[in-house]
């Protein structure tokens, strides 16, 4: 099977998805219409060519503009529906969904509205579609360490849904001390922890980020390769990367896709993933950043085999379901490799 066929067929797992990045523009104007919210665009044209970031803040800034036309547990629905139908089209079996409650409780609405409507598409994905998921919730870091408490406080009730806390948004200037504390009384509830590092910010971030949140698993990671010595480190300990090649692209992390770190990751030893970040803002679902990072870097089948692996590996399935989606990995592999 050539390369490309592979990439569209190897089933897959997402580990770095934020739902609300997946909020595609034909849907922002409906929700907007919908929910009679104004947007400073006229058309879909007009919001796909404002998409032009030159750094995360850029982006940033218009992802929560963008957010604001979703109002209901309907319109969380619908968008978790929509991203799990492109997932289903793309052989993605097994998804680990962030998404941002406090982009959405600053603007009035409820917890349980955003994470009923998000459940109801992951339970019926599953049903339907045989689609396996968890949900992953991030404090954002330009707010207050009090706010993202209050945001903990609001999730105690849905442990039963939620399996893990995230940090997401500005990394320059909020590194990972100023939430040490909520990291850690959300550890010692029962979360998971998982944090975006090594992104804009440096390899310090990183260790930061692996010390003192004690993190399982880091979101982007990009930085690591800039330090010998933490590379050795997270490779000993196989601590999973969720890379995302088209957002770094997009978000000018790197200049060009044959800058990505991707391959180097690999070599070290890391458990490197490739992921969509906010694939509605960044020009690509799974496949599309497998194709882009395998175009530029020339990945052979085999490197593409073990970052799909990897995936399955790197995610937060029980044990017994981790080892039926590798063994379904492997035979999908081994039948199609050259
Ligand atoms: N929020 C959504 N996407 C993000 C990213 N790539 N980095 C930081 N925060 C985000
Ligand atoms: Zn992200």
């Amino acid at each position: 099977m050539d390369i490309k066929s592979f990439i569209a067929n190897m089933p897959k797992a997402e580990l770095h998805l934020h739902i609300e990045g997946t909020l595609e523009p034909e849907m922002m104007m409906s929700l907007a219409e919908r929910n009679g919210v104004e947007l400073p665009y006229n058309s879909v044209e007009e919001i796909r060519a404002a998409y032009e970031f030159t750094s995360l803040q850029d982006f940033l800034d218009l992802y929560y503009q963008g957010m604001s036309v979703l109002q209901t547990a309907f319109d969380f629905y619908d968008l978790t529906n929509a991203y799990l139908t492109r997932c289903f089209a793309q052989n993605v079996t097994h998804v680990e969904i962030f998404f941002d409650p406090q982009g959405h409780t600053s603007r009035g609405l409820s917890f349980e509205t955003v994470l009923d409507g998000v459940t109801a598409a992951l339970d019926e994905a599953e049903r339907n579609l045989g689609i396996t998921s968890k949900l992953i919730m991030c404090f954002l870091r330009h707010l207050s360490e009090e706010d993202a408490f209050e945001t903990l406080e609001a999730a105690l009730p849905h442990q039963d849904r939620i399996i893990g806390v995230g940090l997401d948004s500005s990394e320059k200037d909020h590194p990972p001390p100023k939430f040490m504390r909520v990291f850690k009384a959300a550890r010692e509830a029962g979360f998971i922890a998982v944090a975006h590092a090594g992104e804009e910010g440096s390899a310090a971030n990183v260790a930061d980020a692996v010390d003192l949140l004690e993190i399982s698993r880091i979101d982007h990671g990009n930085a690591i390769l800039d330090d010998l010595t933490l590379t050795d480190r997270i490779s000993a300990a196989q601590i999973p990367l969720t890379m995302c090649p088209l957002s770094n692209l997009r978000l000018c992390v790197i200049d060009d896709m044959k800058q990505h770190p991707i391959r180097r990751a690999l070599e070290a030893g890391l458990l490197a993933t490739i992921n969509s970040d906010d694939p509605a803002y960044f020009g690509g679902y799974m496949s599309e950043n497998y194709l882009a990072v395998q175009e530029a870097l020339n990945l052979t089948h085999d490197e593409i085999r073990q970052l799909g692996r990897n995936a399955y590996l790197g995610s937060f399935m029980e044990d017994s379901q981790k080892a039926a989606a590798l063994a379904n990995f492997d035979a999908f592999a081994s039948a199609n490799s050259p």
